[in-house]
């Protein structure tokens, strides 16, 4: 509630995940069949596409624009739909509220459910966060997040929020295969929340991470390049032109020992959008500070000098 505007309860149920990609997974095995569709942002986040694969189900990409998913795209087959509305994964796009609203009106016509994937909710800075889709409509939403964008990947901690009838189900899945999420990293963040050290630590985040956020922009502003996505989260998106610049951009920079995570990996289909995300919360401020010019250096050499 304090830190993502959302009173799960009486209505609906906290459930405690292994992490987003796991309870993808759950939700597929628990709610769907087998060879059922599912819906996903392309770009998007293949693990969650990976996880649906691995729980048997069909899995068709839908484009993404400035406004995030194309709602006017998704095929009418399909069971569910996933998407991360608050801020697209890779190119950061918040999901207007109109958006939001075809979204809702397309899963009640059809009767599936929207898998919501919070994954950076905590992460923002000047601008408010829309409405969750969940507080929009708990019937058709089912909420995740996770601590890996605020604390570490490797705790392998979530949440998951939906009405009672889905979490049950999810919980009687755990039962018959007899495995669910191991308790000691939701200790770690349960007495971490407790005492306050999680709103202390998010507090803190929120006011050391704008200007490492500044220091990449600026950067990458002053040379021209065009930098997207919205205020939030822990990266920004530079687009380039096509494939070949993407290329020359992630193979200039990791010859000078910088990892540029490149767009054309995180598609479904052929790949389409062209760039690099560029993260600033994982390094250390020293590391980031001669990290950006080596990134921008070979951004602005493969976006108006293309080989
Ligand atoms: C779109 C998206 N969703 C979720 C996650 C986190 O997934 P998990 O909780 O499985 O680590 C990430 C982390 O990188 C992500 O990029």
């Amino acid at each position: 509630m304090r830190h993502r505007g959302l009173a799960a309860g009486p209505g609906s149920v906290v459930l405690a995940t292994s992490g987003t990609s796991s309870a993808v997974g759950e939700l597929a095995t628990a709610l769907l069949r087998p060879g059922d569709t599912v819906a996903i942002e392309d770009p998007g986040y293949l693990r969650a596409v990976g996880a649906l694969r691995a729980a048997g189900m069909n899995v068709v990409g839908v484009p993404v624009d400035a406004g995030g998913l194309r709602v006017d795209r998704i095929p009418p087959h399909v069971r569910a739909v996933y998407c991360t509305p608050a801020h697209q994964f890779p190119l950061g796009a918040r999901m207007p509220a109109s958006r939001r609203v075809d979204l809702i009106e397309f899963a009640r016509k059809n009767g599936i459910f929207i898998i919501e994937d919070d994954y950076d909710g905590e992460l923002r800075y000047d601008t408010a966060p829309l409405p969750l889709l969940i507080s929009m409509a708990p019937d058709v939403v089912v909420h995740l997040g996770t601590t890996s964008k605020i604390l570490a990947t490797d705790l392998g901690v979530g949440w998951l929020v939906a009405r009672p009838e889905i979490t049950e189900a999810v919980l009687a899945h755990r039962v018959d295969i007899g495995s669910s999420p191991s308790p000691a990293g939701q200790h770690v963040v349960s007495e971490f929340a407790r005492h306050g050290d999680l709103a202390r630590h998010l507090r803190r985040l929120r006011r050391v991470v704008p200007p490492r956020r500044a220091l990449l922009v600026d950067e990458l502003t002053r040379r021209g390049l065009p930098v997207t996505g919205d205020d939030a989260g822990s990266h920004v998106v530079v687009e380039l032109p096509d494939a070949a610049a993407e290329r020359h951009a992630v193979d200039t920079a990791r010859a000078r020992g910088v990892h540029l995570d490149g767009l054309a990996r995180h598609h479904l289909s052929t790949p389409h959008r062209f760039g690099v995300a560029l993260g600033y919360t994982a390094l250390p401020d020293p590391d980031l500070a001669r990290a950006v010019p080596v990134a921008a250096d070979c951004l602005t050499e493969a976006f108006f000098d293309p080989h």
